[in-house]
């Protein structure tokens, strides 16, 4: 079982996004019980609420369903997960200066680091002051990362 948790700032358009289509993907592997799937943000601002109407439409699109509401990551979190997935160097950065151990300070990926096509840049950009074309954006590069992302978890050398 691997226990994986995505971490924007918001906890509202990005991270509840890769979280829905990582699952999704785990779901068309057949590897339910493989994982434990969720979502958090560094800030509380938006906690309690469902995911932004804008990641939720262009999930649906794809036929997935954003359905769990935002939670800000807690310092007691890092022992809940494996693998800390963020969605940018900013929340890495904080996530890094949050973990109690260098053990847990470990755990922390950035989800572009599984992006074929991230060319350098490894920030998904935040796209909450943007429109529904940064929206696609973000779910493209969201999805081809989740797609390496879920090999490497499942790589046979693990
Ligand atoms: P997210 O986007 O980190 O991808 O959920 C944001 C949503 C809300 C805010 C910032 C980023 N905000 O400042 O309220």
């Amino acid at each position: 079982m691997t226990r994986i948790c995505f971490v924007c700032l918001g906890n509202i358009c990005r991270s509840p996004l890769a979280a829905g289509v990582f699952k999704h993907l785990v779901q068309l592997a057949g590897l339910e019980a493989e994982f434990h799937i969720e979502s958090a943000g560094m800030g509380e601002w938006h906690v309690g609420e469902l995911a932004d109407p804008r990641s939720r439409r262009t999930a649906q699109a794809r036929g997935i369903r954003l359905t769990d509401t935002a939670q800000q990551f807690k310092r007691s979190d890092f022992e809940r997960f494996d693998v800390l997935i963020a969605v940018d160097e900013d929340n890495a950065d904080a996530l890094r200066r949050l973990a109690p151990t260098p053990r847990e300070r470990a755990k922390v990926r950035l989800l572009r680091e599984f992006d074929p096509e991230a060319d350098g840049d490894l920030d998904v950009p935040d796209p909450y002051y943007g429109g529904m074309p940064e929206f696609e954006r973000v779910y493209e590069m969201v999805e081809r990362s989740s797609r390496d992302l879920l090999h490497w978890l499942t790589r046979p050398t693990k």
